[in-house]
């Protein structure tokens, strides 16, 4: 097969390409990806000279480009994983995330669709069915949670979510959608909360938990969405949305503790800011579609994935030093220098 990987050079498309070419050595994989602030073509190094791989560096919403990668390459699948995700940035001007996630994903779906019936993944997030309530642990998101989005990140998703199901009805698309709560693992940019308070620990410098620190996420290493997403593509159902998520909920302030203490460092570096806009309150996955229908299950552990993770960056300073001295600074200082 030939495989277009869009969004490959971010956090969880390089570990999917990376874990691709380790698993499916007979499949070629295309990555197209834009490199905006979040994608690093150095964390694709270790493959960019590998006989089944090539790199191109496009927008998604470049129509013409698009086509002409289809014509040269004649694609059997693409897995969209390029996106504007952090929704922190989305609050500060949604306009790039609607024309990345909603247009570009309508891009991919022509190209898709004028090329001959191309199986087309939709990699989204379980923010589309919005937040659930701290006081209900029974509650969790199925397949069936109505969409129901708080920020204009989610909104986007949930946006892509819906055309990729109107291509599907009216086009005969071969379509899936896979609906992932929050992932960790090596390469994820240092804006998100576990790198971020990682790298702040290991400079001594404040932690921002937002509000109270009590808001809950569902935590899955990234490897685990990866086989996950690997499945879904190869067994899914045409037409179907899977959830993924392992059952692993944890408070902020409980991570971030943890974070601390793993690296030695004092908890009087935690500083409770200013909450986010429209924060959800929890996240929690129920993956039993998935589990009965493919068979998946995590295998990663939270306590060995954290540790993981944490030595990875440790190890890896090489990888974040650097972003996190560029656009990031100024990036830094708006978001949390008055916070
Ligand atoms: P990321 O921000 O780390 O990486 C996004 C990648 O997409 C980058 O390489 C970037 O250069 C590329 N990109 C952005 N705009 C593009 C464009 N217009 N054209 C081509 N490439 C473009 O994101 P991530 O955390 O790896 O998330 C990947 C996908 O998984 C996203 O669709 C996200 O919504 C979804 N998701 C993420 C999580 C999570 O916890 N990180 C959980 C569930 C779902
Ligand atoms: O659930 C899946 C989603 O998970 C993905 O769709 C998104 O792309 C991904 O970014 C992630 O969204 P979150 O908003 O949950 O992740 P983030 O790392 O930004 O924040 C996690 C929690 O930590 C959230 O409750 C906000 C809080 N937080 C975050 C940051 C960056 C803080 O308290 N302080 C911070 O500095």
């Amino acid at each position: 097969m030939t495989i277009i990987v869009t969004g490959g050079a971010g956090f969880i498309g390089s570990n999917f390409i990376f874990y691709m070419l380790r698993e499916h050595p007979e499949d070629r994989i295309v990555c197209l990806d834009k490199l905006t602030y979040a994608g690093n073509l150095s964390t694709l190094a270790p493959v960019l000279e590998h006989p089944n791989f090539r790199f191109v560096r496009m927008d998604i919403c470049d129509r013409d480009g698009v086509y002409g990668l289809f014509e040269e390459e004649r694609p059997d699948l693409v897995i969209n994983f390029a996106a504007e995700s952090h929704v922190d940035r989305s609050i500060e001007d949604p306009s790039v995330f609607l024309q990345t996630n909603i247009i570009g994903t309508s891009v991919l779906m022509d190209a898709c669709r004028k090329y001959g019936g191309v199986r087309f993944h939709q990699v989204s997030t379980d923010e589309v069915y919005g937040d659930l309530p701290l006081d209900r642990p029974d509650l969790f998101f199925t397949e069936e949670t109505p969409i129901c989005t708080s920020s204009p990140y989610s909104s986007s998703k949930a946006g892509a979510d819906l055309l990729v199901h109107a291509y599907q009805r009216t086009y005969g698309l071969p379509t899936t959608i896979s609906r992932c709560s929050n992932n960790y693992g090596p390469y994820q940019f240092p804006e998100k909360l576990i790198p971020l308070m990682i790298h702040n620990c290991l400079q001594e410098k404040p932690l921002p938990v937002y509000g109270q620190g009590l808001n809950v996420r569902d935590w899955l290493y990234v490897e685990d969405h990866c086989r996950a997403v690997d499945l879904v593509v190869r067994k899914g159902g045409i037409g179907q949305v899977y959830n993924i998520g392992g059952h692993n909920e944890m408070r902020n302030i409980d991570i971030v503790r943890l974070i601390v203490h793993e690296l030695g460092r004092s908890e009087e570096l935690i500083t409770y800011v200013t909450d986010r806009k429209g924060h959800d309150l929890r996240y929690a996955i129920d993956p039993a579609k998935i589990h009965a229908e493919l068979g998946w299950l995590p295998e990663t552990r939270f306590a060995d994935g954290i540790r993981r993770t944490i030595r990875w960056y440790l190890e890896h300073r090489d990888w974040w030093e650097p972003i996190i001295t560029g656009e990031y600074t100024q990036y830094y200082e708006k978001m949390y220098g008055n916070r």
